[in-house]
Order: C-alpha cells, then structure tokens, then sequence
C-alpha cells in the first residue's frame, strides 16, 4: 500500500511511517522544510517538499498520484495563532481532501481533536476557538466529499510509549489522554480495515488491543 502522509515530519506522522515500512508499506511523507527530508527517510518513508499553505489542489493531485491512502497528519502546531489554525487544520485538510478527489484516493484518514464537532465553549481562548473550528469545519468538509474517509479524534497527545491499549468508539469517549505511538498504530489499523469508513471515532488509551477495537468499529 502506498501512503501519502501530509504533515510527514509531524510526530504522529514519523511514528506511522515507520509502523507502514515496517509491514511493507510505502509511505510517503509531505514536509513545507526541505532540512526535514532526512528524518521523513530515517523512518524509511519517501520524502516530498510540498508546502500546504501554498500548494495548488492540482499540484497535490500529481503527487497522490498512485497512492492508494492519504493521511491528514498535518497542523498549524502550539505557538501558531488564529490566522494558521484556519490555513493548515482547516485549509489543508480541504486542499488534501480535495486533491484525494482529483487524483481517485478514495481512502482518506484525518487526525482531527475532541472537542471538533460543536462550537467551541464560550469564553475559550481565541487560539483554541480558532483551532476547534478550523477542525470542525475541515471534518464538516471531508464528510461533504465523495471519499472514504475515517475521521480520528485523538484526546490529548503525549510523547509516552506505545502501550496498543486504547478505546475507540463514535462520540462521544470521555475525555482523556492518548500516546502519539497508540494513535500512530491505529491510524495504520484503521488503512486496512475499509469497513471503517464514513465514522469518526474518538480515541483516548483505554483497554481494548488496537487491532481488535479497529475491527470492532467496522
Ligand atoms: N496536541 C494535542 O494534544 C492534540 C490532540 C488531538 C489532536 N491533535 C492533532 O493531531 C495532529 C498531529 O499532531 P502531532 O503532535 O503529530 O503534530 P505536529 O508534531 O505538530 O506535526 C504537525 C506537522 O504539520 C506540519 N505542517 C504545518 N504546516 C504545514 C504546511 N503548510 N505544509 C506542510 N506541512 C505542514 C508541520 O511541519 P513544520 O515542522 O514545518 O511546521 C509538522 O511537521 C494535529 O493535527 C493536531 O492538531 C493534537
């Protein structure tokens, strides 16, 4: 299976393109800095320069250019303000979405957040109300299009190992904390299970082995 991950030097995205090569997979990681290029390979991925605030949907059409999956792994990161929360999380997931259609990817994984899905609570921070609606409105976007997409809601992110213990499940999961590693192993899960399309699952550790709560969704 050939994978084109966009945000391919982002932490989830190093982890799952060293879980794809290491079951025989390609991936192929799309980086904006050209000196990332070289850990995207460590993994034993491709690397591809594209910028997702500044690419053409068309541009993006060749480079998916037989791949069989595209993974949105990509965001604007802590630090960045309201301006970038709307052109990566909801920008660029629209402009891979929409690339997806063009090239005839119809597999279509999104790492989105819980919390997406309803409007931010009032009184939120104006960075994380900028960020849970540029998530919600990029999962609104996807659902919109002719894709076999899964749409991932991770709790809060930690760099901890790998324990393949989680729950996953439809909204809502109580809320809670998930390793990068256990995400990284269920995106690469739920590539190979086309029976979990049109879903979105929230995700948080919990007690189900990850292959098994993969198969229970479908
Ligand atoms: N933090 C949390 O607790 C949490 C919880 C739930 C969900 N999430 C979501 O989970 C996803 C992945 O998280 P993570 O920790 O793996 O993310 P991360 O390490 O911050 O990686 C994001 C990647 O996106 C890339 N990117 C940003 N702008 C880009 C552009 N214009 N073109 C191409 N690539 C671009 C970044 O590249 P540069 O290094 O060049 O900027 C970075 O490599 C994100 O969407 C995040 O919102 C986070």
């Amino acid at each position: 299976m050939r994978v084109v991950v966009a945000g391919g030097h982002g932490k989830i995205a190093l982890l799952l393109e060293r879980l794809l090569a290491e079951r025989g997979d390609q991936a192929v990681g799309l980086i904006r800095n050209p000196a990332h290029a070289a850990d995207v390979r460590e993994t034993g991925a491709e690397a591809v320069v594209c910028d997702l605030e500044a690419a053409s949907a068309d541009a993006v059409a060749v480079l998916l250019s037989g791949a069989d999956a595209v993974v949105f792994a990509a965001g604007a990161g802590p630090g960045s303000g309201a301006p970038r929360k709307d052109s990566v999380d909801r920008g660029a997931a629209a402009l891979m979405a929409g690339a997806a259609e063009r090239a005839g990817i119809r597999r279509f994984v999104q790492i989105s957040t819980m919390g997406a899905g309803r409007p931010p609570q009032s009184g939120a921070d104006e960075v994380w109300a900028a960020y849970i609606t540029a998530k919600t409105a990029a999962e609104a976007d996807l659902r919109s299009r002719d894709l076999d997409w899964t749409i991932v809601r991770p709790g809060g992110l930690t760099d901890a190992p790998a324990t393949g213990r989680i729950r996953l499940a439809a909204p809502p999961v109580p809320r809670g904390t998930v390793p990068r590693a256990d995400v990284a192993a269920v995106i690469a899960a739920l590539l190979d299970v086309p029976g979990t399309r049109h879903k979105t699952l929230e995700l948080t550790s919990g007690d189900s082995p990850v292959a098994a709560a993969v198969r229970g969704i479908s």
